[in-house]
């Protein structure tokens, strides 16, 4: 009886500190990180080191205003897969997600949001963005589509346009 008692709190405790979360977050099937990689329909496996190395970039430079793949401050133009792929260019994929964080246009592709959206090419603005890598762009990018793969409408808060 005690040992089930020590046996559930250490569950719970471990569960509460985010170790059980951390753990399966880094062993994702290969099914959830097959991702796309361009507009060809070409796809990628986007590896488990690259998922939380996306994870912590992101919960560091992007989930202020994207906590749970919305938007904060737009609602309308959050990560979900439906709201990525209405985007013009549809950003459902890794190297358009990239090319937005290095040179962010807005949801219609009409005009460039370099000063007001986080982005490489202008690190002086951005100083987070300073010590991004190509690889940390594409582990953001990779990170994002493979939680909307895992977590479906969640992520995103199904508030996309369509
Ligand atoms: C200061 C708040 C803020 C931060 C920080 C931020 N974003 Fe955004 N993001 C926004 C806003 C606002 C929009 C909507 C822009 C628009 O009106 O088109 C947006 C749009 C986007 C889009 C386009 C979504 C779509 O459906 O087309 C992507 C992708 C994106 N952000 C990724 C990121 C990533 C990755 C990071 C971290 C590196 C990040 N953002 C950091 C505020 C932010």
């Amino acid at each position: 009886m005690l040992k089930r008692f020590i046996f559930l709190t250490v569950a719970v405790l471990l569960l509460a500190l985010g170790f059980v979360d951390s753990a399966t977050a880094l062993k994702l099937p290969q099914e959830v990180r097959t991702v796309s990689l361009n507009d060809t329909g070409a796809t990628t496996v986007v590896t488990n080191e690259q998922v939380a190395r996306g994870k912590f970039l992101f919960n560091d430079t992007c989930s202020q205003c994207h906590l749970g793949g919305r938007t904060k401050t737009n609602p309308n133009v959050g990560l979900g897969l439906s709201a990525l792929q209405n985007a013009y260019p549809p950003r459902d994929n890794i190297e358009t997600l990239v090319s937005y964080l290095k040179y962010p246009y807005t949801y219609d592709g009409e005009d460039e949001i370099t000063l007001f959206h986080p982005n490489t090419t202008r690190s002086d603005l951005w100083s987070e963005m300073r010590n991004y890598n190509e690889e940390d762009l594409r582990a953001v990018s990779g990170y994002i589509l493979v939680q909307a793969n895992n977590l479906g409408a969640v992520w995103g808060g199904g508030k996309a346009v369509n």
